[in-house]
């Protein structure tokens, strides 16, 4: 370990340089217009794996956006791990916001800001440069590795999980380390047993056949974006409830253990609206924050538009409104019962004057894994020799939807070693990734692998 650490220590800068080029990469997977960047991200991750001492460096084309697998299997006898992680970022809108150009890295306070630096690129490629330490120093790992990146994971990674499902020999392992979660605060070392799960629907209105001039016509038809607004405020009440009939039904309820797990966290509720520039929170009635984000399921409309939207003012009946509409979910909820009992009440609620469409964009369950599995063990020593202090447990909001998969198919415990903070933008303007979390990521990767080979 102490020609890993001290060859780690002596190439801070190098991986800094690195990350740069990979950020300059505007690996946008929603976008059509950056479908080339998304193959220039993947060439750069398989050409890193290889630089790094990996082995079988694949770059696996899909119907979407390709993966890259890559592995070093010579411990016989010692444990598997696979590594995941994503290499695909979200859009940069509204651009205007960002102090520097998304795709133009620049350091600033130690942090270095660019879309993808904390969600994911940063946090995937301190693993990369974890195994490139062991092999240029030791010439080996201690145990066996395998890697699987792709591109699609801001987009549901629906072909990364057929992939998974039709090659469960090639990613057997007995666990899969992720750094894609957040640090419960900075220089907290933080292992996430929860991920919510998510139904995410889109719900189009449709009133009369074309625009409308408001004033020939205002009052003597429905107008959909008024209609939309009614239905979207009858979807929660007053105190947070869902109003979706059986919406709870498989709800796993908080145990009041885990309660008190929370409770013990330190967590100041007037700090959280402060940051972020709340006059007061609200939420689900009869829940702290930290159970409402972590652990309890919720709805939330992510955009809406319809009618005109420009500067001005035109007066216009619309003849359509749509509406993206998410629910984050928890253990044992099913995304897609969950979308079925979401498309029955919302045709029941809408009223017959408007025509409604609605589009299941994606899903994933929400998972809890397992504190007393081995790999899990081992992460959390290997934390705390990093950081110095002990390692805390914590859920986490946020949905990582291949999870599911590799815990069900692979039946590998999933290892949420996230470096990022949930402070840094991710999905936001100005996105960053605090470079001493990046530092102690890549130690914290290497002592994770030490700790598990034994
Ligand atoms: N890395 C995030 C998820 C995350 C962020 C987990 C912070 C925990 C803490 C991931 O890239 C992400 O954004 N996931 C999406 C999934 C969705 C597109 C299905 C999400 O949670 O919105
Ligand atoms: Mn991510
Ligand atoms: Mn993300």
């Amino acid at each position: 370990m102490k020609d890993v650490v001290s060859y780690i220590n002596s190439h801070k800068e190098n991986y800094v340089d690195e990350l740069k080029d990979f950020l300059k990469i505007p690996s946008i997977s929603t976008l059509p217009e950056n479908k080339n960047d998304m193959l220039t991200a993947a060439d750069f991750v398989a050409d890193k794996l290889r630089v790094a001492g990996m082995e079988n460096v694949e770059i696996i084309k899909t119907k979407g956006h390709p993966m890259i697998y890559a592995d070093w299997m010579h411990a016989p006898g010692k444990p598997t791990v696979l590594i995941y992680g994503h290499y695909d970022v979200q859009p940069v809108d509204p651009i205007d916001l960002w102090d520097s150009p998304p795709f133009e890295p620049i350091i600033k306070n130690g942090n270095i800001f660019a879309r993808g630096a904390t969600d994911d690129k940063g946090q995937m490629f301190m693993h990369i440069k974890t195994v490139e330490a062991y092999f240029k120093t030791v010439g080996s790992l201690s145990l066996n590795v395998k890697f699987i990146i792709e591109g699609e994971e801001e987009i549901g990674s629906e072909n990364l999980d057929e992939f998974v499902s039709k090659n469960k020999d090639k990613l057997k392992c007995d666990a899969v380390l992720i750094s894609d979660t957040s640090l419960y605060g900075p220089g907290i070392p933080t292992l996430t047993y929860g991920l919510r799960g998510m139904c995410y629907m889109e719900v189009t209105l449709t009133g009369p056949n074309r625009d409308l001039h408001s004033g020939t016509f205002g009052g003597g038809v429905d107008n959909p974006i008024n209609v939309l607004a009614d239905v979207i405020s009858k979807l929660k009440d007053n105190s947070g409830k869902i109003k979706i009939p059986g919406f709870y039904d498989d709800v796993v309820k908080l145990t009041k253990k885990e309660r008190d797990n929370f409770k013990a966290l330190p967590f100041s509720e007037k700090q959280y609206a402060k940051v972020l520039g709340v006059k007061e929170l609200r939420g689900e009635k009869g829940y702290t924050t930290l159970e409402r984000v972590w652990a309890r399921p919720t709805l939330d409309c992510n955009g809406i538009f319809g009618g005109f939207t420009g500067e001005g003012a035109k007066t216009v009946l619309p003849s359509k409104a749509t509406a993206k509409i998410s629910m984050r979910l928890v253990p044992d909820q099913d995304p897609k019962k969950i979308a079925k009992l979401f498309v029955s009440y919302v045709k029941k609620i809408a009223p017959k004057s408007v025509k409604v469409e609605i589009k299941d964009l994606h899903g994933a369950h929400a998972i809890a894994t397992s504190l007393d599995d081995k790999a899990t063990k081992a992460a959390a020593i290997a934390l705390a020799k990093v950081f110095g202090k002990k390692t805390v447990f914590m859920r986490e909001g946020g949905s990582i939807p291949i999870v599911v998969s590799f815990a069900k198919k692979l039946k590998a415990a999933p290892v949420l070693m996230g470096m990022g903070l949930n402070t840094e933008n991710l999905h936001s303007p100005n996105e960053h990734f605090n470079l001493k979390h990046f530092h102690l990521g890549i130690l914290s990767s290497a002592y994770f692998m030490d700790e598990f080979s034994k």
